[in-house]
């Protein structure tokens, strides 16, 4: 049987604008780490303390030791499945929400009427009255080598440097723990530290956009000062980004556009504070500018840019567009084409959950 294609249009009439739909604030009720090795662990272990970097560092320095995460295999949605997993044996019940999902997903859909270039893939399925949707793995490694074929010009940084300053500048600017405990040799060696991107800490939150509900997990690149002990509604955390610091109408529009990006990608976890190391175009770290998360659409939209209520309308419609749709178990891809004025969504598997589903969390969904 070939379930037809729905179609979401992204820019209808109405272009989703108006007041915002209604976000409910992001609530963190589980949190895991990955060790180094990136072992999964049911913990806060890796998280870790902002302390500002030094300015002038060159963030090219050590990528021949960058220890680098290898991303060639599927993780599927495993980590974040275990996490809810923890939390239900600890309720003794179900975590009952509509959709499942990465945070890095839930940024592709938000941005969609406003990025027209790329696009993107997934899979999801439906599991006893949750919608699950994790990425298309296959889609996204043949998207990394079709990019890194596209060679920057010559004498210009390449496109693996330019990923590596994001991480360097983590390193320069992170603690494993407050700074209080921190040795003063430890803060001044962070330039000699070999970088390396396996380890995390991952936030776990429940919040809703429009009538749907979500858990939502993402990485968390800091925190602010320290921990609070649970159950706590807000916990200071920081997202770390680095750009080019503009120098022309041009460079500035194209800062305003990723700032989309960062704003989508630190609200979804609730992450309230940014902040941006702007760098010279062969990566010297020049200033650093703290952005309130919670501030950046309003500034955004003053000088014309993007509209944040559009994406979260946007974001409210097409999760009821995919609760309309993904409603029987079988494996759905869910694609935005490049360049394409659509999200489409059919059935590609007609039974079972693919590998979007662990056995783990199956058996437990069935004992429980
Ligand atoms: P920047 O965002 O400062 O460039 P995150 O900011 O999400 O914590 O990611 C940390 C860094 O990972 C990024 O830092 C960037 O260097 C790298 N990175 C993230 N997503 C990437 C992608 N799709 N392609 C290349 N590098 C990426
Ligand atoms: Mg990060
Ligand atoms: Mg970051």
């Amino acid at each position: 049987m070939d379930t037809p294609t729905a179609t979401l249009p992204i820019h209808p009439p109405h272009n989703w604008s108006g007041p915002s739909a209604p976000m409910k604030r992001p609530k963190e009720i589980a949190c895991f780490s990955y060790t180094p090795s990136h072992e999964y662990r049911p913990d806060a272990s890796g998280l870790r303390y902002y302390y500002p970097p030094r300015l002038g560092a060159d963030l090219c320095k050590g990528f021949e030791t960058f220890e680098k995460l290898d991303e060639s295999q599927d993780d599927h949605l495993d980590s974040l499945l275990k996490t809810i997993v923890g939390v239900e044996r600890e309720r003794g019940g179900k975590v009952e929400v509509d959709v499942v999902t990465w945070r890095g997903m839930m940024t592709k859909l938000l941005a969609c009427p406003f990025e027209d270039r790329d696009g993107f893939e997934m899979n999801a399925t439906f599991y006893q009255g949750t919608i699950f949707i994790e990425e298309n793995h296959e889609y996204k490694v043949q998207r990394q080598a079709r990019q890194s074929r596209f060679q920057t010009a010559p004498g210009r940084p390449s496109q693996d440097m330019m990923s590596y300053w994001g991480y360097k500048f983590e390193t320069l600017s992170l603690l494993p723990d407050t700074w209080d405990a921190t040795s003063r040799e430890y803060i001044e060696g962070r330039e000699d530290q070999i970088v390396n991107n396996a380890a995390q800490y991952c936030s776990v939150v429940q919040t809703g956009i429009g009538d749907t509900s979500l858990i939502i997990g993402g990485e968390v690149d800091a925190i602010w000062d320290s921990k609070p002990p649970p159950p706590t509604s807000s916990t200071n955390f920081v997202e770390l980004k680095t750009s080019l610091d503009p120098s022309s109408p041009r460079d500035l529009q194209t800062f305003e556009r990723k700032l989309l990006k960062f704003w989508l990608q630190s609200f979804l976890l609730g992450v309230p504070k940014i902040i941006v190391g702007f760098r010279s175009a062969n990566g010297i770290l020049r200033r650093l500018e703290e952005l309130e998360t919670a501030k950046i659409p309003g500034i955004v939209k003053k000088r014309g840019g993007w509209d944040g209520n559009v994406a979260v309308n946007f974001g409210a419609g097409v999760l009821s567009f995919l609760r309309e749709t993904v409603v029987s178990e079988g494996v759905w891809r869910i694609r935005r084409k490049e360049k394409s004025g659509v999200v489409e969504c059919w059935k590609v598997e007609e039974v079972g959950h693919g590998e979007i589903l662990s056995e783990e969390f199956i058996n437990w969904r069935i004992k429980l």
